[in-house]
């Protein structure tokens, strides 16, 4: 009988309040044994009475192996759940009897090779403790054997323990991303998984464990989100006899990781986030780890004017011109023109394909206007969507097998349209440099500062031809193509910042933000909608990641009517900016989206930098957003209604983060408006004038709050007026 529990050695990862404790056993895959608190220096009694106290007996009806999670378990280690991998061979599938060969380990890092000489497979499996305690898993599987193989799947997870008893899922649609939905953990196995060859905007995000339906800033939660822009299945096994285990991976379809002898495949890598102090501490850590990255934006996030929504796709060189003008008055730092400038693109039916510049509606080319904003100060930005094609296009008419599509090799005017548009198959090296060729050419004449990178569609039946001319799915080959792509143009023009959207935020996900520096993170420019979008976007990318713009009212996208204070106070919450024809304000507006532009400014750099909370609040009318600085110094919260409040003594809030031996003045910002709500006595603290708090009150005690009326918010500002120790 294979004993599982024979341990010849352990592999202690700790990093910033976090540990991953493995043990390695004799035989097979390295179990893992703990995954959260950092429990300090082990010991090797202290490690073995950790075995002892997380060892269990053999439950009656069960296999005798007396099981614990390995990095990847598989039916051969005795778990009934989901097996971490599927690989089959001419038809039938293998079941790997996996020999450790070698362990590198570092304080916070381990990787394992294991390989089977009989089914001649090698795993390496990454496991790391990233800045901020954020674990990241991978594994890479070679094809070391003689046959060819094909990857059904291969999945990274990490066990939590049985006291997790909710679970929450992410779904959404155009315009509302990202709405979680929390159910008492499901027996079994649960897997969750999307097939639009994209992220989508009902994407899984992230997928949430926890003691109780999970709070900002209280209970236990464990969280996982994979780095991948495509298809994906989340899961979670919650089996009577094992360990309930949560992970992600990559969904392939049949074929689509087909390995030839001495081929490989590598998984995106699956990121896992522990809190014993709710959702924000899920967030801690991962605003923690993106902060730490090389690539990540450290400069002051330029204030955005998108031409979108101001007039869509009606250019005219002049009123762009005059456009530019205005927003450079009133303090804007970035102008993006988005899509219709380029080739016959009069609506969306025509042109993508071709990044050229129309000359029917640009006769000079966007060299003027480029050069115009330039000259204002303000970075030039510009739309594409290299990854998509029209029919009605000159490189469709040249390049019809270049369209991916469910027949590989012929244009797809009977495949599935979208947006009446088609993938434009980039794993075709012609393609992908074409389309490099084109944008690139572009940057260089216009000194492009930025890219909006859109991606309008899903991707169905797509089929690759791949070198060795047989047909596959074509997901994964085009997925990395587009990272590849963006990753060149970033390399061949540094400085160019690129932002990813599709179709608003249907890809914002790890990985496409290794390559990527923030999101659009939707096209609901509705601020109630955006409250409750940017709060759970910003579960994951920290706000200077997340595109937020201030547009008219009634809001484009729902007809919603709201103050600009209201806007103002939604959009501060990430990197901000203009979705909005400033040449339609009135004078009155003009001097208040001014006043805008100053409060960003003044503020971006603590809400950029800063700790994210949110204050579990018991009424569901209210949105409380904070921002505090590291040093906890200063800080900025937002207080927004979306409902009408439900009592009419409305709760106090406390300003959580700050540090309570400090004092502050505290501020209500109303220069873009005053909030209003319903009338009688103000509450003392809202009144002009700043006034001085102890820190232990904000926190212990809070401010108490009018009672707004709906679609309202306060804008209230900190700043410590004794020194911090
Ligand atoms: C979808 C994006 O989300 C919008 O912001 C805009 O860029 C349009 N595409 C343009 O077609």
């Amino acid at each position: 009988m294979k004993d599982f529990d024979e341990v010849t050695s352990w592999s202690v990862l700790r990093r910033d309040g976090v540990a991953v404790v493995v043990a390695h056993p004799e035989v097979g895959l390295p179990l893992v044994l703990h995954w959260g608190a950092d429990l300090g220096e082990l010991s090797s009694a202290d490690l073995q009475a950790l075995d002892l106290a997380t060892s269990r007996q053999t439950a009656p009806g069960t296999l005798d192996a007396a099981w614990r999670p390995s990095l990847l378990p598989q039916e051969s280690d005795g778990w009934a759940g989901r097996p971490g991998l599927l690989v089959v061979s001419d038809g039938v599938p293998l079941y790997p009897r996996w020999t450790v060969t070698e362990a590198e380990r570092a304080t916070a890092e381990l990787v394992v090779t294991a390989r089977d000489s009989v089914l001649g497979l090698t795993l390496r499996s990454y496991l790391e403790i990233g800045p901020g305690g954020l674990v990241l898993l991978r594994h890479e599987l070679t094809n070391d054997g003689s046959a060819v193989v094909d990857v059904h799947w291969l999945e990274a997870m990490l066990p939590v323990p049985r006291s997790a008893d909710h679970l929450t899922q992410f779904t959404g649609r155009w315009s509302r991303e990202k709405v979680p939905v929390t159910t008492a953990m499901p027996a079994g196995s649960t897997v969750r998984q999307t097939r639009r060859g994209r992220s989508g905007h009902d994407a899984p995000w992230v997928t949430l464990a926890s003691s109780g339906t999970p709070r900002n800033r209280t209970g236990e939660v464990w969280a996982t989100h994979l780095g991948w822009s495509a298809d994906v299945t989340h899961r979670v096994d919650h089996l009577t006899e094992h360990a309930t285990l949560l992970g992600a991976g990559e969904l392939v379809r049949p074929g689509e990781i087909h390995l030839s002898p001495g081929e490989s495949y590598r998984t995106p890598v699956a990121y896992f986030a522990w809190s014993p102090t709710g959702l924000d501490g899920v967030s801690d850590r991962f605003h923690a780890w993106m902060r730490a990255r090389p690539q990540h934006v450290t400069s002051p996030r330029p204030l955005v004017l998108n031409t979108w929504e101001a007039v869509y796709f009606d250019h005219s060189p002049a009123k762009l011109e005059r456009l530019a003008r205005r927003a450079a008055a009133v303090g804007v730092e970035r102008f993006v023109l988005d899509d219709g400038w380029f080739h016959s693109r009069r609506d969306d039916t025509t042109g993508l394909g071709d990044w050229v510049v129309d000359r029917d509606v640009w006769p000079e080319g966007l060299d003027p206007l480029a050069g115009l904003v330039h000259e204002l100060g303000m970075q030039f930005g510009l739309w594409f969507e290299p990854e998509m094609v029209n029919l009605d296009s000159d490189l469709a008419r040249a390049h019809p097998d270049w369209i991916l599509s469910n027949t590989a090799a012929v244009p797809s005017p009977d495949g599935l349209s979208f947006r009446t548009q088609y993938v434009l198959n980039l794993a075709n090296p012609d393609a992908w440099e074409h389309v490099r060729g084109q944008i690139s050419a572009l940057v260089t004449q216009l000194g492009i500062d930025f890219i909006k990178w859109d991606h309008n569609r899903d991707l169905a039946e797509p089929v690759h031809i791949g070198s060795d001319g047989v047909s596959r799915p074509g997901t994964h080959v085009q997925t990395l193509a587009a990272y590849a792509l963006i990753a060149r143009l970033k390399a061949d023009h540094p400085g160019l910042e690129i932002e990813s959207c599709s179709s608003g935020g249907g890809r914002t996900d790890l990985g496409i933000l290794e390559v990527t520096d923030r999101v659009w993170a939707s096209d609901s420019n509705d601020p109630l909608e955006r409250q409750d979008i940017q709060r759970w976007t910003s579960l994951v990318l920290p706000p200077e990641l997340i595109g937020a713009h201030v547009g008219p009212s009634p809001t484009h996208s729902s007809g919603r009517t709201t103050d600009l204070s209201y806007r103002v106070a939604t959009a501060l919450q990430g990197h901000a900016g203009f979705e909005w024809d400033l040449l339609a304000c009135t004078e009155d507006e003009l001097v208040a989206v001014a006043a805008y532009a100053a409060i960003y400014k003044e503020l971006r750099s603590l809400v950029h930098t800063g700790t994210v909370v949110h204050a579990d609040t018991v009424d569901p009318a209210l949105r409380v957003t904070g921002f505090v600085s590291p040093d906890r110094t200063a800080g900025m919260w937002t207080v927004a209604t979306v409902a009408s409040p439900q009592d009419a003594l409305t709760e106090r809030v406390r300003l959580d983060g700050l540090d309570p031996a400090l004092r502050y003045s505290v501020q209500v910002r109303d220069e873009v408006g005053t909030a209003k709500w319903l009338g009688g006595v103000t509450p003392g603290w809202l009144g002009k004038e700043a006034i001085d708090i102890p820190g232990s009150v904000l926190t212990g005690v809070g401010l108490q709050l009018p009672t707004l009326w709906p679609m309202q918010a306060l804008i209230i500002q900190v700043t410590a007026t004794t020194a911090a120790e």
